[in-house]
């Protein structure tokens, strides 16, 4: 949002029809009034993608999938937020503002070109180097680690003479401006005089998805340290943000997964061995963002780090990242010692193909790596063990799948099948609170998990924006527990208060693409003639009780162990009668 006027923006959204532009990427189907496509983000044969022309979103039944017009084309054409909203603005003769908010975005831009320029330049200048007489000890390394020259050009990989300013003077020569180099990262400035940032090295130009050259990574040739080197962080380069080989992989006609590496190595190595989809994180663990832009191309991701120590921990803290960003995964496993690379040398694409067909699946890699730490001949140690695993199958939806990894454990464990099931069930019980209502148990950090009171109040004032003006936001806020509704109800405070109603396109795009996926699941399923029966003070009366309940429970559970009984029963008995007090009046037709 950051470069444009938000009125500005608006004013694009309410002239661009999204099932006009949706259907230019895909087949839409009017259905009874309603228009369903196959979901462009998830493989399906059978459409749950609704676009919802009145409200000018999206939705997927799906993957759960949401956002505006721009969020389609953003994802649909790998493009970002600004470039989108210049292209929808060109389909309507929309003039794109001279000043768009951000003064530096035309300056920012000229400099991120310039330093995309000057990279390209100096990987051709490497390439070339490798090619040279006094590059013939870097070829034969490559040709040593078995690589062909088809696969060194695709990569662009190349080398830095074992020189102090080889680079800086080509450079010079070809009338590139010494400060562009530095705010590239290519040279260091020492007293005055300027270096070469990379001497006697491997060097691995890195892509961004549009395949501009970021930066570059550069390995020694012999035991030195360090064995890397990276483009340290620049305008245009941060390895937390950049995927290395997807620029590559995500041209691939049916791609379905990758393969994720720890090292560039890894990656140019499959791929010259036929494994064209590896794609490897720059050196950093695996984040959330680089997780994010994977799942733009495919729902699954084959984690295939190295078969040390280090390699599988690293594999655990990934397949919880994957999983937050809602990719599905399978952990290639390989035996202590070798990485992706040495095994594709040793043991040959077949046997790799193998080994990814018979991969773990994300619960039976973690359910593995626990057995690791528990003695199960020791009944104690077996019993411990059974319960963490629990709490790992509570997490499985799908029933038959949660069946096939309990069968299982009750193989290894010898406990029956049902007293599995039992140790799961106890973990996640439902608790009734004292009206008898179903309660779900609070989990602090689960955005999905939204009370009912909460979602009422949230397709409420969806609904009816301009009530909300009349409450006190702090009022709301306090019986609010969801973060993600108490930013839309916000949302839509702020904006009511300024006399702005937001359309539903609108409150999508002001919001980052995890809550979005929520909020617009919840546009999605309200359903217009029964939001016209929530009584909003019903609603409040209702949150105000269930506050006072939660009081008396926080009260009983210290009871036991309280030193002044009487106090504590005396203050649940007056909260009681506050309770009752409240007893909610008749209900008016809800
Ligand atoms: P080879 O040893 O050439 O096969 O490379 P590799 O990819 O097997 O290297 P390794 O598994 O040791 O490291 C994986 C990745 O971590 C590399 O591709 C680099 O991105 C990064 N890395 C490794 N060593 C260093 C280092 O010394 N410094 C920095 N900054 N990064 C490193
Ligand atoms: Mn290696």
């Amino acid at each position: 949002m950051a470069f444009f006027e938000r009125e500005w923006i608006n004013e694009l959204l309410s002239k661009v029809d999204i099932a006009d532009v949706i259907s230019e990427y895909i087949t839409v189907e009017n259905k009874g009034g309603k228009l369903w496509a196959c979901c462009p983000f998830h493989g399906e044969k059978t459409p749950s993608f609704w676009v919802q022309k009145d409200k000018q979103i999206y939705y997927c039944f799906g993957c759960h999938e949401s956002g505006n017009v721009i969020s389609f084309v953003m994802h649909m054409d790998n493009l970002t937020f600004p470039e989108t909203v210049e292209k929808l603005a060109q389909k309507v003769n929309m003039p794109i503002p001279e000043n768009t908010g951000n003064k530096n975005y035309k300056k920012d831009k000229e400099r991120l070109n310039s330093i995309y320029e000057i990279n390209k330049k100096t990987g051709l200048y490497f390439y070339c180097n490798l090619h040279d007489e006094k590059g013939k000890k870097a070829a034969s390394y490559l040709k040593n680690r078995g690589l062909d020259e088809k696969t060194i050009k695709k990569f662009g990989l190349g080398y830095s003479h074992d020189e102090w300013t080889g680079l800086v003077d080509y450079l010079n020569k070809e009338g590139y401006d010494k400060k562009i180099a530095k705010d590239a990262g290519l040279c260091q400035v020492k007293n005055d005089r300027v270096y070469d940032a990379f001497r006697n090295r491997i060097m691995f130009p890195i892509f961004d998805i549009y395949s501009n050259v970021i930066g570059f990574g550069g390995r020694i040739m012999d035991d030195s340290v360090p064995k890397y080197l990276n483009t340290s962080d620049t305008f245009a380069f941060n390895k937390r943000k950049n995927v290395y080989g997807l620029n590559f992989v995500k041209g691939i006609k049916g791609l379905q997964s990758v393969v994720l590496v720890e090292g560039y190595m890894d990656v140019i190595s499959l791929y010259s061995k036929g494994i064209i989809n590896a794609v490897a994180t720059l050196g950093t663990a695996l984040t959330k963002e680089q997780a994010v832009l994977i799942k733009r191309f495919v729902p699954l991701v084959y984690i295939a780090y190295d078969g040390d120590k280090a390699g599988q921990k690293a594999t655990l803290k990934a397949i919880d990242i994957l999983d937050t960003v809602g990719l599905e995964t399978r952990v290639i496993k390989f035996e202590e010692g070798l990485d992706p690379d040495d095994y594709i040398k040793k043991r040959g694409y077949e046997a790799f193909v193998r080994l990814a067909k018979s991969a773990y699946t994300s619960v039976s890699f973690k359910l593995n790596k626990l057995a690791e730490g528990y003695d199960l001949s020791n009944s104690t140690d077996k019993a411990k063990y059974i319960v963490e695993c629990s709490k790992i199958l509570k997490g499985l939806i799908n029933p038959i799948e949660r069946e096939q990894y309990i069968a299982n454990l009750s193989k290894i464990t010898g406990y029956s099948i049902q007293s599995i099931k039992d140790q799961i069930v106890s973990k996640d019980k439902v608790a009734i609170d004292g009206n008898n209502r179903y309660k779900v148990e609070e989990k602090k950090d689960d955005n999905l998990d939204i009370s009912l009171l909460e979602m009422r109040m949230a397709e409420y004032f969806l609904n009816f924006p301009k009530k909300i003006g009349q409450y006190d936001f702090e009022k709301i806020a306090r019986y609010l527990k969801n973060d993600v509704i108490k930013k839309l109800l916000l949302l839509i405070y702020s904006y009511s208060k300024k006399g702005i109603l937001l359309t539903y396109a609108e409150i999508l795009s002001e919001l980052d693409e995890q809550d979005r996926t929520i909020v617009g699941g919840i546009i999605s399923k309200t359903d217009k003639e029964k939001v016209k029966n929530i009584d909003i003070d019903h609603i409040f009366e209702e949150f105000e009780r269930k506050s006072i309940n939660d009081k008396i429970e926080e009260l009983y559970k210290n009871y036991e162990t309280s030193e002044e009984k009487d106090i504590v029963l005396a203050k649940i008995s007056e909260l009681k009668k506050e309770l009752h007090k409240k007893k909610k009046k008749p209900n008016d037709g809800r």
